[in-house]
């Protein structure tokens, strides 16, 4: 009999329903939140109203486009943690009421557990044990994952994650949240031609907050001097912080390969869509003769089909949840989800 999981993704802005046949993706529908544009970032309260709105219609999407009705799933899975408290709830509360109506089990899944478990909603998965570095708006890790559901986080951030470096930046400089696909698209059009500094962190660890007040102070300074500065320079501007950003995650990614052995390596997360990133990668990869993997966009950013592909490998194992789960605003990242 085929297992059918129904996954819900609501951490964060995006309302995303899934449907995954024996860990295939058969359906990924997500409905974006434009409402937060104008605040510069996610108001939580605004997230949880549109999560209200959104999801009914995002579920039935996803098991019309699956060809599936709701007697075919086999379980329900959904976002536990981490993520935005509210939204969370929506979500939680949606697929426990979803599961106990259908008598068919629930599962739990971590979001960044299931943002390196991205790869294998597509072909080829990469081979264990490899390291993911994972880079989105609320966390950046280097994990290494041994199987699917045992990993180690060996290095993070001690402050801001790569996703708040671009979008931190980017609205210092003016533009829209979030700003990473526009200093992303900016970039392309700029040169690398402003330095900033790269902080010495010891280990594993990431540091981005130093980046955001040089370019607080640097525009500042240069603004000073001629007041149409950012709006002539942007473009390279722009270059300049991807390519800074850029070169911090591949120096610590290429000390973790050093330090692991481990020389199958994988990107993960929001900032994963980063065209300066991928390429770098890619390019680091050939060089150093890296098996690189790289998710297609639409697994990058915050989507269900990750967190149905994580509950498939938790349903083979039988690691249900129970009507008492509660979502977790921050969820500990131990060896096993
Ligand atoms: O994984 P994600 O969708 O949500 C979280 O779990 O946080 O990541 C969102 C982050 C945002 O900070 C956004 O600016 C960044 O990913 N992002 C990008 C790009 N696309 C999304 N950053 C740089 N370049 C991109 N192309
Ligand atoms: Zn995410």
């Amino acid at each position: 009999m085929d297992i059918n999981i129904l996954a819900i993704e609501s951490s964060c802005d995006d309302t995303s329903a899934a449907i995954i046949q024996n860990g295939v993706v058969l359906s990924n529908c997500i409905a974006n939140q434009e409402a937060h544009k104008i605040y510069g970032g996610v108001i939580p309260e605004v997230a949880s109203r549109a999560h209200q709105l959104n999801i009914i219609p995002v579920v039935d999407l996803a098991l019309q486009r699956a060809g599936l009705s709701k007697e075919h799933i086999s379980a329900i899975a959904f976002t536990k943690g981490p993520g935005l408290i509210g939204s969370l709830m929506v979500g939680v509360s949606f697929a426990k009421s979803m599961a106990l109506s259908l008598n068919i089990p629930l599962i739990e899944v971590h979001h960044m557990m299931a943002h390196v478990l991205a790869h294998f909603a597509e072909r080829p998965h990469p081979g264990f044990p490899f390291l993911c570095l994972t880079v989105s708006g609320g966390h950046t890790q280097i994990v290494r994952v041994n199987s699917h559901l045992e990993m180690e986080v060996i290095g993070k951030t001690i402050d801001d994650a790569a996703g708040e470096a671009f979008d931190k930046t980017g609205k210092i400089m003016g533009l829209d949240y979030p700003a990473g696909p526009i200093i992303d698209q900016l970039a392309s059009k700029g040169e690398v031609k402003f330095k900033f500094p790269e902080p010495k962190i010891p280990g594993l660890d990431f540091s981005f907050s130093g980046l955001k007040t040089a370019i607080l102070y640097f525009l500042k300074k240069e603004l000073k001097t001629n007041p149409n500065f950012l709006k002539e320079e942007m473009n390279h501007i722009c270059a300049s912080v991807q390519a800074r950003i850029v070169s911090i995650l591949l120096n610590k990614l290429e000390k973790a390969v050093k330090e692991t052995g481990i020389k199958t390596v994988a990107i993960a997360g929001g900032v994963s869509a980063n065209s300066g990133l991928r390429k770098s990668l890619q390019e680091k990869g050939l060089q150093e003769g890296w098996e690189t993997f790289i998710p297609r966009f639409e697994y990058c950013t915050d989507n269900a089909a990750m967190i149905g592909v994580t509950a498939y490998y938790k349903y083979l194992k039988g690691e249900f949840s129970t009507q008492s789960v509660a979502p977790m605003a921050r969820l500990p990242f131990s060896l096993k989800g």
